[in-house]
């Protein structure tokens, strides 16, 4: 069956709990190769500025052993690019970046930052780099991704995930309205962060986002269950709601 929603699985937190101890266990490569084993169709990874989890090894080796396409999610300074343009990953998500937030906390702000941003976008795109801009679901910011010529926006769906009853509802609407904003302006739609197997049926049934990319809930799911029966939980739930939204289709 051709899928028209890819699953990218985020193992940077593989590497959170390997660093809690300074070796080498648990591998990060271990587990991409797994997630791909149980039906990724691409490794997320985040090399932070403080490399607070994933290192440069890590996307070395990861380059070197994965059969899936990798997503490199970077901040937009000089130093990530210049390891992007090293190593070349299939895809860059660029994503907003503070030292002291725990995890990507809000979207790029596209909108304010077109001059900043644009050089970035156009040194990955001349090097065959998918690039992708991490925004929240805002007409505004899909148009700055229009202006930067970025062919792929990831939606944020942190807010979603975080709200509850009609504040979640609310977010809900935000990300639906942003998908279909997407597609209007020929924009291919991605979405993640904080989505688990409570949240992920409703955005897998939006059908024009044909990436999900998640990584802590997954990756804590794993401790209870393994990484695959995780990652074949969530692939169950991401295409029930989408054939039953009626968006399968046949190879
Ligand atoms: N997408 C992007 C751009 C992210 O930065 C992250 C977090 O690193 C994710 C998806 C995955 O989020 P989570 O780990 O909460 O599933």
């Amino acid at each position: 069956m051709k899928r028209d929603l890819r699953l990218g699985v985020n193992i940077d937190h593989v590497a959170t709990i390997r660093n809690a101890r300074g070796g080498g266990h648990p591998d990060p490569v271990h587990a991409a190769k797994a997630a791909e084993a149980a039906g990724a169709d691409g490794i997320t990874a985040h090399l932070r500025e403080d490399r607070r989890h994933i290192s440069d090894d890590d996307i070395t080796n990861l380059m070197a052993a994965i059969r899936v396409p990798l997503n490199l999610e970077m901040a937009a300074t000089e130093e990530m690019l210049g390891i992007a343009l090293r190593h070349k990953p299939h895809a860059a998500c660029i994503v907003p970046e503070k030292r002291q937030e725990r995890t990507t906390e809000g979207g790029l702000d596209a909108a304010g930052g077109v001059d900043q941003l644009a050089p970035y976008v156009t040194a990955l795109k001349d090097a065959g780099i998918r690039v992708s801009l991490f925004i929240e679901p805002d007409r505004g910011q899909l148009e700055a991704a229009v202006k930067l010529r970025a062919p792929v926006v990831e939606l944020h769906t942190g807010a979603y995930c975080e709200a509850k009853g009609e504040e979640r509802e609310r977010q809900f609407r935000r990300i639906d309205e942003a998908a279909r904003t997407a597609e209007e302006l020929k924009l291919e739609c991605h979405a993640g962060h904080g989505l688990t197997f409570d949240t992920v049926g409703a955005v897998a049934a939006i059908p024009t986002i044909i990436e999900l990319n998640i990584g802590h809930f997954l990756i804590g799911e794993a401790i209870f269950g393994g990484l695959e029966s995780a990652i074949k939980r969530m692939r169950a739930l991401m295409d029930k709601a989408r054939a039953e939204a009626g968006g399968e289709r046949s190879a």
